[in-house]
């Protein structure tokens, strides 16, 4: 069986550090609940002496998430350590996560402390955190830059006094994969106890390299990753939990470790911080970039649809992303249109998808990103001979300053071969022609868009009049023209109406054939 390595989630504490990414009580809520939902080991909520929001963080997140341990960061005073267990005395599972600095930079020019005065004040954090909680983690800042000997000497002495969990991060980002590798070797060789801690891992992200050095931990010995939804943290960020997580399952081959994370929370967990802070990730990023799934070169989605592990390594769907998306552009092929009209629920004749193409790739010529609503604007009027089901006979209104608008509409159906005649009232003719004409297909449509233009001139002038209407939430466009605006209008309606017959009735086609 696979080792376990606890996924530490720091978005609420060190994501939150980063500009443009705070958050209130309530936002913080809503995600520590997502986080619960996503699986993760550890959930850090604040660093409570930081202030009285940090402080109102951490003891709602322990009163409302029960099952992952939650965390409270502290520095290794008596105050910020019992300002911690303040805010964590209600939580099922609390750990007090304390630290201090062991590079000589911080020592001599943040601290200004001695190396042995350090090591006191670790330790002498670690034994009063252990008289509230045997759950206790010792993070050495800067471990990257620390003196290697020296950083083995703190670690035991944690160790020594009660520290579970050890962390060595590299707070700015500075390693790379084989020193950090080496590192937590040398930890493992040299520190008498580490057996009896956890070792885990911390990594910025200022060279790019957050995620590669956490695995490269992993591999090493590390069996706790601290890490961030969306990367999100200091300067360039934390290492980002999702692309870590993913690949240890893709690559599960090379590194058998497990997590308890839920994989198809990732997307909505990522979702649910980007809406909270307004803070979105870029396009291309892995595993929850808008793009991570979406294949536009038509060798890759010709590829991607005959077999998926052509050009995906993982699917969407284990992410929780709900499918991968052919973004139609002016590199798609005619396989992914023929797709695109598939899951539309449209099959088309073969001269039909040649038809189709073309007028696609001229588009496309224009357009950037090719929509849906685009696709049924070329098989409605580029494309399919619509059927005129609905003809219009007759058509009559009423309209003026001080009557209610009336109309009196008779349609032929070519179908039934009845003709029907019915009449309605409205807010002015138009919508009066247009309910009544609903009233004789059965069909309820919602007028989006409605304009008239004279293409001719003079008092008699021909007025097009072009309409947008939803049926059943799908929209069709409709176009007339006439010397009368009430005709136009009309006939402008059913000429969408009939699309709207004829998309039905092909849907019903295909479900039929299938
Ligand atoms: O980056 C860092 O060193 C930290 C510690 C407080 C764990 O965030
Ligand atoms: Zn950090």
């Amino acid at each position: 069986m696979s080792e376990r390595v606890a996924i530490f989630d720091t978005t609420l504490r060190d994501g939150e550090q980063s500009p443009g990414c705070s958050m209130n009580l309530e936002e913080k809520l809503r995600l520590a609940r997502q986080l619960d939902a996503l699986g993760v080991d550890v959930i850090e909520a604040g660093f409570p002496i930081a202030s009285d929001d940090d402080f109102a963080a951490v003891r709602e997140v322990a009163r409302t998430c029960r099952r992952p341990v939650i965390a409270a960061l502290c520095r290794t005073t008596p105050e910020d350590i019992e300002r911690a267990w303040e805010a964590l005395s209600e939580a099922a599972r609390p750990r007090i996560h304390t630290f201090v600095a062991t590079s000589d930079i911080h020592l001599q020019f943040k601290l200004q402390k001695t190396r042995e005065e350090v090591i006191e004040m670790a330790a002498n954090a670690v034994r009063m955190a252990r008289r509230f909680t045997d759950d206790v983690e010792f993070s050495a800042e800067d471990a990257t830059r620390s003196d290697l000997d020296y950083l083995c000497q703190v670690i035991t002495a944690v160790i020594e006094e009660g520290a579970t969990v050890v962390n060595i991060p590299d707070t700015v980002g500075y390693t790379i994969p084989a020193e950090y590798s080496y590192i937590i070797g040398t930890l493992k060789e040299r520190v008498p106890n580490i057996d009896r801690a956890v070792i885990s891992v911390h990594c910025h992200n200022d060279l790019g390299l957050g995620v590669a050095n956490s695995l490269a931990a992993v591999a090493a010995g590390a069996r706790q990753i601290e890490c961030t939804i969306n990367g999100i943290g200091e300067r360039a960020g934390n290492a980002s939990l999702e692309e870590i997580v993913m690949a240890l399952r893709v690559r599960k081959d090379l590194m058998p470790f497990e997590t308890g994370i839920v994989t198809e929370e990732i997307y909505r967990t990522s979702q649910a911080l980007s809406n909270i802070t307004g803070v979105h990730v870029q396009p291309n990023k892995a595993v929850v970039g808008k793009n991570a799934f979406a294949h536009e070169a038509g060798i890759h989605q010709h590829g991607v649809l005959k077999n998926r592990l052509t050009y995906e390594i993982m699917t969407p769907e284990s992410v929780g992303v709900k499918t991968n998306s052919i973004v139609l552009g002016k590199h798609s092929g005619r396989h992914a249109l023929n797709k695109k009209y598939e899951e539309m629920g449209y099959q088309l004749s073969r001269p039909e998808l040649d038809k189709a193409y073309k007028l696609f790739t001229k588009l496309a010529d224009q357009k950037k990103e090719i929509f849906e609503e685009d696709l049924m604007a070329i098989l409605q009027d580029g494309i399919a001979q619509i059927p005129e089901r609905f003809k219009l006979r007759s058509v009559q209104a009423t309209a003026g300053t001080s009557t209610m608008s009336t109309a009196l509409v008779t349609l032929a159906d070519s179908k039934t071969e009845e003709v029907e005649t019915q009449t309605s009232a409205g807010d002015g003719p138009v919508n009066a022609v247009y309910q009544a004409i609903d009233k004789i297909t059965g069909l309820a449509g919602n007028l989006i868009d409605y304009t008239v233009r004279s293409i001719s001139r003079g008092t008699d002038a021909v007025g097009e009049v072009f309409v947008h209407v939803e049926f059943e939430d799908v929209s069709y466009t409709g176009k007339a023209a006439s010397t009368d605006i009430v005709d136009a209008s009309a006939r402008a309606y059913l000429n969408a109406v009939n699309k709207a017959l004829y998309a039905k009735e092909r849907k019903l086609t295909l479900s039929v054939t299938n």
